[in-house]
């Protein structure tokens, strides 16, 4: 495939893994926004459409690891089996460390900015919630419907709405934290912490990117 304004910039990820490089470092939402084309997302954040693909094809141009993550082209049970291991499991392990830490740091430090880190541990805590959720329903019903050829596309479209939400809240922790800027007055838990939002925040998109515009579309195409 060659890559114009008009490819929808989740089948440029799910087709070239090293393009979601280019697309984080612009902030380019290619999880749930993947269905909309290049020309479109770069708008939204008002860059250059021409001056992304440049990136794009600098990015993708020697081939070789972007041949070996090419998920799309993996049996749907390898890339479910790649998806528990690579994701839920360490995610979910994560989560848990990132609301600990974010009870900590509310706690000892909540009065430097009382509003901000209210509605911190108010989303992180609703974020943790749903993903554990999220994650729970994955493992017991949809990825088992899945290898089984069961699955309708009212259930699809709800893992869809998940994930949308989750992208949502993802939004919501980065505002607040003014982008993962770590405060110079933070403690070691609080510049830990920042860096941990900013790191689920890239493993969470991945995540949602092979489910949304990878498994998804396998499901759908399977029927
Ligand atoms: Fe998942
Ligand atoms: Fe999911």
């Amino acid at each position: 495939m060659s890559i114009t304004q008009d490819t929808p910039v989740g089948t440029i990820a799910a087709e070239f893994p090293l393009a979601t490089r280019v697309f984080a470092r612009h902030q380019i939402d290619f999880c749930c926004g993947g269905g909309i084309p290049l020309i479109t997302a770069c708008a939204k954040k008002a860059i250059d459409v021409d001056k992304v693909l440049a990136e794009l094809q600098a990015e993708i141009a020697p081939g070789a690891q972007n041949e070996e993550s090419r998920w799309d082209q993996s049996p749907m049970p390898e890339l479910i089996d790649h998806l528990l291991k690579a994701y839920h499991v360490p995610q979910l392990e994560e989560l848990d460390r990132i609301l600990a830490m974010t009870q900590k740091v509310h706690d000892v430090h909540g009065d430097k900015d009382q509003a901000m880190f209210d509605e911190l541990l108010k989303t992180v805590t609703a974020m943790h919630t749903d993903l554990v959720g999220h994650f729970a329903k994955e493992e017991d019903e949809i990825f088992p419907a899945l290898l089984s050829g069961k699955t309708d596309e009212e259930t699809l479209a709800a893992l869809e709405c998940d994930h949308e939400e989750v992208g949502e809240m993802l939004r919501t922790i980065r505002r607040l934290t003014n982008d993962f800027t770590v405060p110079a007055a933070a403690c070691n838990t609080w510049t830990a912490l920042w860096h941990a939002f900013a790191d689920i925040e890239q493993g969470l998109h991945m995540h949602i990117h092979l489910e949304n515009n990878v498994l998804l579309p396998a499901a759908r195409a399977a029927k």
